[in-house]
């Protein structure tokens, strides 16, 4: 439908009319009866409402990165609604862990079911009395969606809580395969109650420049996008490799992108001899397959796989934190899929989409003991009974061809608009709908979004410059006629 970027007032008028039937026929198939034809605004974004709600909360919190109170009675599918009645086209899905859109008729359902409820409302600690149908209720995620290759499943409770644990198990495998059996020597069970070696072994954790990982204590050494994350906590000494910062488009980019690997890869070998050095073994890497929070940046299924062979060759476990990409986004359940790698990653994290967080993860990484990783929830049964009919949902409506088809069409129309507004935007990228452009300056990037909001689209910016999609997996080429207008529009105020 959206076929060129420049058009004259009435063409515009013309396509905005023709886009707006084949929204209301797309809005029936996408199972969302009432979802709004298009944004409608009220007020100006903040709106009286918001601006007081704002001042309440600034009461009780520091609640400055609030953007709009909203309200979940009335948003519906791809729309989200604010306190003022403004409606928005969400295209960031509360950072992208809004899977199906908002108030989807199935999941409304689901606590109408007594069991349902029952498990809800009689929250377990489940690393000690899980219900009877939990074994179950695991194994039919595990069936589902399991990464290939790996056959265990630990839930927690959001991305870091799943990446702290993975690093736990990383740290205890190696130490296992350095000890040799399973047994731990009174030293070593001495030792750790004053935090020294050997109970307590000095190993680290690998991450990448821009990596986000997460703001938990453990997560936040391996967390390297933006200082006011981390600015007057403690880390470990971590080893932090050089991350591919590729050129666009890639088609006319390749051997200086392939320098880009090269250069990266020999910096993770001579980190990880550098840390050996110290006393400091790399135990694990960990990496996204998208960098999301640090800018979209993305590396070729090369990169990645000759990363894995350097963590086998140094006994590194290969971590891969899919919080962000996992659940379908890129079009595939997993973004590593589209990597091909050698062997499985040897344990793969996740929260967002999902619902909660946790981790697959293979034999090598399962801990011998109980009680190594744990806590009182280890995850929601709630939220588990939920993640079932999402994915279920997913299947059935066959939502991740919806996302490779919606999200070439994005693609494609971005890179237009890029090459229309040259250098206003540039470097479009992405797979499936996690798309990403690149402003001139971060200023640009920031007054791109705040403009887009007062037309009623809500977006993401991820650091330091880039405009980022995070669409619901339900998010149709009609919807995405409507964000591709919106910020033609906006492009066309520069
Ligand atoms: C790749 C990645 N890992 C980990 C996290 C941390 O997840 P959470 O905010 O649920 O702790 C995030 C959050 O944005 C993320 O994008």
């Amino acid at each position: 439908m959206w076929s060129r970027c420049t058009r004259t007032r009435s063409e515009l008028y013309k396509h905005v009319l023709l886009n707006l039937e084949y929204q209301r026929r797309c809005s029936s198939f996408a199972s969302f009866p009432g979802e709004p034809v298009g944004p409608s605004l009220q007020t100006p974004v903040p709106g009286p409402k918001t601006k007081r709600l704002l001042a309440d909360l600034n009461k009780i919190q520091q609640a400055n990165s609030t953007q709009i109170f909203v309200n979940y009675d009335k948003s519906i599918g791809n729309y989200i609604v604010d306190a003022d009645d403004n409606v928005f086209l969400d295209t960031f899905t509360q950072i992208s862990s809004i899977p199906l859109g908002y108030n989807h008729p199935e999941l409304l359902k689901l606590f109408e079911n007594e069991h349902n409820l029952k498990s809800l409302i009689n929250r377990p600690a489940l690393g000690v009395f899980p219900g009877d149908d939990w074994p179950k209720k695991l194994s039919n995620i595990m069936s589902l969606v399991a990464p290939k290759g790996l056959h265990h499943l630990n839930t927690m409770m959001c991305g870091a809580c799943a990446n702290e644990n993975a690093f736990k198990h990383a740290f205890m495998a190696y130490q296992r395969r350095t000890r040799g059996n399973d047994d731990f020597s009174t030293e070593e069970q001495t030792s750790c109650g004053f935090n020294t070696p050997p109970g307590s072994p000095h190993l680290a954790i690998m991450s990448f420049q821009h990596a986000f990982h997460g703001r938990t204590l453990g997560t936040l050494s391996t967390t390297r996008s933006k200082y006011i994350q981390k600015i007057d906590i403690p880390a470990f000494d971590w080893p932090a490799a050089p991350f591919p910062a590729y050129k666009y488009p890639l088609e006319e980019n390749e051997s200086y992108n392939q320098n880009e690997d090269n250069r990266c890869l020999e910096q993770v070998e001579d980190l990880m001899e550098q840390w050996s050095k110290k006393g400091i073994p790399v135990a694990g890497v960990i990496l996204e397959p998208i960098q999301s929070e640090g800018g979209d940046n993305h590396a070729s299924a090369d990169f990645f796989r000759n990363l894995q062979s350097i963590c086998k060759k140094h006994n590194a476990a290969f971590i891969m934190d899919e919080v962000q990409t996992g659940g379908g986004p890129t079009g595939r359940f997993w973004c590593h899929e589209y990597f091909d790698l050698e062997s499985p990653p040897d344990i793969v994290t996740f929260s967002k989409k999902m619902q909660l967080g946790g981790y697959f993860f293979n034999e090598d990484m399962k801990p011998r003991q109980p009680y190594r990783t744990f806590n009182t929830w280890m995850g929601d049964p709630g939220k588990v009974i939920m993640l079932e009919s999402i994915l279920n949902i997913i299947l059935r409506d066959n939502l991740l061809q919806l996302v490779r088809e919606t999200g070439d069409y994005m693609k494609d129309h971005l890179n237009n608009l890029e090459k229309e507004f040259s250098p206003l935007i540039h470097s479009t990228r992405g797979r499936g709908t996690f798309l990403a452009v690149t402003a001139k300056t971060p200023e640009l990037r920031d007054d791109i979004i705040n403009r887009l909001r007062n037309k009623g689209v809500i977006c993401g910016g991820s650091h330091p410059q880039t405009l980022r999609l995070r669409t619901s997996l339900t998010f149709t080429k009609a919807h995405a006629d409507i964000f591709l207008d919106k910020l033609l529009q906006v492009l066309k105020e520069f």
